[in-house]
């Protein structure tokens, strides 16, 4: 018997082939992502022996603008993606979590076709748990045909996205993307440095079991997002009073929280599950990031025929009025998202 491998295609291939459907297409949305697919390499060949090279693990003394602690691999990451991206003059600006402002791409002059913002390394606090990070990126067009970009051109909501994935650094590497036309899904051979279409066509439940949130905030939740974890956790329409009464065994939901975006995301995307990250009394937008997480994540979700929404809109529709602007996130199976919107909608009423 013959052992044939699964399936050779690459990532560069597969563009090529979305790039065939547009005749008039010039190839610079090819080679972004072949450039971006190559930085994930990078990334992911440094992530793999972190533990190994010195000095490479654990924080910085530095704060990003949201004043958080930036890991010295967040530092790491940031400047691969910045050196690997819009090399052949194809992006005029980036925007990256870490970065207080966009960095323009000095190979294009400010005259490339895209903007890509992009997180570098999500759930970069687990790093040295050998937790599986991520990272996330955005790409959408400019619209300005002047040399100099304006606002309008970076602020933009998930609805102008022309593509948008996600790389996840876990037991093995995966690449998913949408270019508007399916999530496809690859995963890096590391033998041969190329990652080849795994998962193709991606499509995650319509209902799911699984809900994933940092439970350890209920105290600093809203009335309405407290009853919405409950109802998750004892089952819809459960009344107040299941609570001390035994709850039906099976009405309510599993959870499971990494406490990594991209990994509680990936997982709920081929599984089922809906992802919460509702405004706290510290976060009251939501910790989440519109243009570098939620949106990006937001396009990935929808392709594969579920929801994302920051509580009463779909998260696409949301115009940012900043590039680190925070949403309220709920991303995952449609019918599970759809219904919290619902719930939240309703306000105290639902209580
Ligand atoms: P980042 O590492 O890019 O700053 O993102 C961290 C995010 C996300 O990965 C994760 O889901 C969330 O923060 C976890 O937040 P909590 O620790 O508040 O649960
Ligand atoms: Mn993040
Ligand atoms: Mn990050």
């Amino acid at each position: 018997m013959t052992l044939a491998p699964k399936n050779l295609q690459t990532i560069e291939s597969h563009v090529l082939d979305l790039q065939r459907l547009h005749p008039s297409a010039s190839g610079d949305f090819t080679s972004l992502l072949n450039d971006i697919s190559f930085a994930a390499k990078v990334v992911s060949r440094d992530v793999t022996k972190a533990g190994l090279v010195e000095d490479i693990l654990g924080a910085t003394d530095e704060e990003n603008v949201q004043g958080e602690v930036i890991q010295k691999l967040d530092d790491f990451a940031i400047s691969v993606f910045l050196k690997c991206l819009g090399r052949r003059g194809q992006v005029c600006i980036m925007g990256s979590e870490e970065l207080a402002d966009p960095v323009f791409a000095d190979t294009s002059q400010g005259t490339g076709k895209y903007i890509v913002v992009f997180d570098p390394l999500d759930g970069s606090s687990n790093i040295d748990a050998n937790v599986s990070v991520g990272t996330i990126f955005g790409i959408w067009k400019r619209k300005s045909r002047l040399a100099q970009i304006n606002q309008d051109d970076l602020l933009q909501p998930g609805r102008e996205l022309v593509a948008s994935g996600y790389i996840i650094y876990g037991s093995s590497t995966m690449f998913v993307y949408t270019a508007g036309k399916g999530v496809h899904g690859f995963t890096l051979d590391p033998s041969i440095g190329e990652f080849l279409l795994s998962h193709e066509n991606i499509m995650t439940p319509f209902q799911s079991q699984i809900y994933s949130v940092n439970e350890a905030y209920e105290p600093r939740w809203s009335p309405e997002v407290r009853e919405v974890l409950r109802q998750l956790k004892y089952g819809r329409g459960s009344k107040l009073s299941t609570r001390k009464d035994a709850p039906t065994e099976g009405a309510g939901m599993s959870s499971r929280y990494i406490g990594s975006l991209v990994a509680d995301f990936h997982r709920n995307l081929l599984y089922g599950g809906i992802y919460l990250y509702p405004p706290t009394t510290s976060h009251p937008n939501g910790k989440l990031r519109l243009m570098c997480e939620a949106a990006p994540l937001a396009l990935i979700v929808e392709n594969a025929g579920g929801y994302a929404s920051d509580g009463q809109r779909p998260i696409l529709d949301v115009t940012p009025d900043d590039l680190h602007m925070r949403v309220p996130l709920y991303i995952g199976s449609r019918e599970d998202v759809m219904w919290v919107e619902t719930l939240l909608s309703k306000g105290s009423s639902a209580l």
